[in-house]
């Protein structure tokens, strides 16, 4: 079983938007299931780096998006994408120094904070974003 399934909630209606959410919640299933699995350090630390990667390109088509279209709380978007930025590259460092195991609470914090983050403050440009013409 994943560790997040994606359901109908989590949808931002842009469908570009939606597309990068979903396989950021697959990289981080994939994490998951690496580190159940018993995965080594190599193999994790490509999945961590991939994710950290992928989540640096879709939070600036995000903002591109929202700064686009003058969405008046891309400030708090920005911030936030800004901290999580750097606590995952703090955690990939730490990695990749072997000062890190991936633990449970390591993927409960991505897991809170993306579902929390989408379903927060993600959600919320939806309609602004759909009444501009951003589908
Ligand atoms: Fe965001």
């Amino acid at each position: 079983m994943a560790l997040i399934d994606w359901d109908d909630s989590f949808t931002v209606n842009v469908k570009q938007l939606d597309d990068q959410h979903k396989q950021i919640i697959g990289m981080i299933n994939n994490l998951h299931a690496a580190m159940q699995a018993g995965k080594g350090r190599q193999e994790v630390g490509e999945i961590i780096n991939k994710m950290v990667e992928y989540t640096r390109l879709h939070f600036s088509s995000e903002e591109k998006v929202l700064s686009e279209n003058g969405y008046p709380a891309y400030n708090d978007q920005k911030r936030a994408h800004d901290a999580f930025t750097q606590r995952v590259l703090d955690f990939q460092q730490q990695y990749q120094q072997s000062n890190l195991v991936l633990s449970l609470q390591v993927i409960g914090f991505l897991k809170e904070w993306w579902t929390g983050h989408i379903l927060g403050e993600d959600r919320k440009y939806a309609a602004f974003l759909n009444q501009k013409g951003v589908r």
